[in-house]
């Protein structure tokens, strides 16, 4: 098979920083263990997160000069909504800082205490939003997707019955929304098949029950969906990404991934009546709705990215990338979550360092050793960014101990990802020697963003 490359050339560099073992030791030391807390100049390869961390074309980079920064009215915001209304097709649109900016307002004006909010497995800030106004998540995706080492093409899918379920059991009137992540980050960034996509819009309409996107990776899901689901070969992820927005009644975005900015968002939806009340509180949380809380630049570059998202050559070469990280980690017999998604590849803990207790925080502890040997930075999604039940305090105790590797957009060379393959191999063959750790700070919301640690 002929080699592909990047679909683009480099027209500016940003060194990196490369420390030696024990300044890194002392890094790690100083951030309590916890890879969020590693200043970022001690890092070699960040791969702590895709979230604003894009790489910008030329284009973007030119349009900030002619970011309109007016109060009200600005015209880089006509551009912006313009750009969501011909790419993603919904009727109404609203600027928020980013992502959490639009679950604030979505979960503000659609939930009621005592509601039940139905989602293909959770994320952190969209589920402390909904837990915030007085719902109860519900876990509504396959069994499959809790299991690293299942291979499925659509491992994101939501189980019919246990939907129908949940409607039978509380009521229609109890769910004011089901939330739908096309791609499921927490699961391994695995996509939702268009079917289960139609299938779930279908059920839900026959309850009078929304379906709001979580779209923050829908290109990505897009991607999948040529590649993997029969009938999509041919068309443009441009024509299956509108198909995919046809089967929600909104959604709400993080700009931060597929738009390919740095900073933004948008809650979007087809309904009036809910877009009028949103806008109210786009006022109270974000500014006003020509620019919630995003400059005239951020949004000239916001609408030049969520185009350039839906090039196809653009997508393709960003799922490969990802692909060509855990190729190799799969080749190499590294317990990785298969199959490989669209974002990251995630390193499943427990398989890596069976040795180690849930308790002992084997995601976290791995995310650590990987750091010390390479400087490459990943991030825990285990039992610490799980967090407590908010009943019982009981600690969440998720199936999936990862560790994610995640790749930013158009930053990294593959020559980078060779290089973290190398480390992960480095750190297999030491496996036995990594230790655990034990929590010695403990915040009380979002805990894995602050927490500390302390080797055992
Ligand atoms: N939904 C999903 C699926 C996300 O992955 C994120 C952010 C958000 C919503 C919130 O968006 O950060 O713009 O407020 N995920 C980042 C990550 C933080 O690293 O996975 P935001």
């Amino acid at each position: 098979k002929r080699r592909t490359a990047e679909p683009y050339k480099i027209k500016s560099v940003e060194t990196l920083s490369m420390l030696s073992y024990d300044e890194r030791h002392e890094s790690l030391a100083r951030a309590g263990y916890n890879t969020f807390l590693i200043d970022s100049d001690d890092v070699y390869i960040d791969l702590l997160t895709d979230s604003g961390t894009t790489a910008m074309s030329d284009a973007q980079w030119g349009a900030l000069m002619t970011g309109d920064e007016a109060y009200a009215g600005s015209k880089s915001w006509k551009r912006l909504e313009q750009a969501v209304k011909d790419v993603y097709g919904y009727n109404y649109v609203l600027p928020t800082h980013q992502g959490r900016g639009a679950e604030n307002i979505l979960s503000q004006l659609k939930i009621k205490d005592g509601d039940y909010v139905p989602g293909n497995m959770y994320f952190t800030t969209t589920r402390a939003h909904q837990e915030m106004n007085g719902a109860t998540f519900v876990d509504i995706i396959i069994d499959e997707a809790h299991d690293p080492s299942i291979d499925l093409p659509f491992k994101g899918n939501v189980d019919l019955k246990k939907l129908q379920a949940l409607i039978d059991k509380v009521g229609a009137e109890k769910i004011p929304y089901v939330c739908l992540a096309v791609t499921v980050n927490l699961a391994g960034g695995q996509p939702v098949s268009m079917r289960n996509m139609k299938d779930v819009y279908e059920l839900c309409q026959s309850y009078s029950i929304d379906v709001m996107f979580d779209a923050t990776r829908c290109v990505e899901n897009a991607y999948f969906i040529k590649d993997r689901e029969e009938g999509y070969a041919n068309q443009t992820v441009a024509a299956i990404l509108k198909e995919m927005l046809s089967y929600s009644d909104g959604c709400t975005m993080s700009g931060k991934k597929d738009c390919l900015v740095n900073i933004g968002g948008f809650l979007a939806m087809n309904d009036e009546d809910l877009y009028i009340r949103s806008r109210e509180l786009v006022v109270v949380y974000e500014g006003m709705p020509s620019y919630g809380g995003m400059s005239g630049r951020d949004m000239e570059a916001m609408a030049i990215g969520i185009r350039e998202a839906v090039d196809d050559h653009y997508i393709e070469h960003r799922i490969a990338q990802v692909r060509h990280l855990g190729q190799q980690l799969l080749d190499a017999g590294i317990p990785i979550v298969k199959p490989i998604g669209g974002h990251a590849v995630f390193l499943d803990a427990r398989a890596f360092l069976p040795h180690l207790s849930q308790e002992e925080f084997p995601a976290q502890s791995l995310a650590a050793a990987l750091y010390l040997d390479s400087g490459v930075r990943s991030m825990e999604r285990g039992i610490i960014s799980a967090g407590r039940d908010i009943k019982t305090g009981e600690h969440n105790r998720p199936n999936l101990e990862l560790v994610r590797l995640t790749i930013p957009r158009r930053v990294y060379t593959n020559n980078h990802m060779d290089v973290v393959v190398d480390s992960i191999l480095a750190l297999y063959e030491k496996r036995d020697w990594i230790s655990g750790l034990k929590m010695v700070y403990e915040p009380p919301t979002l805990r894995f963003f602050n927490a500390r640690f302390e080797p055992l």
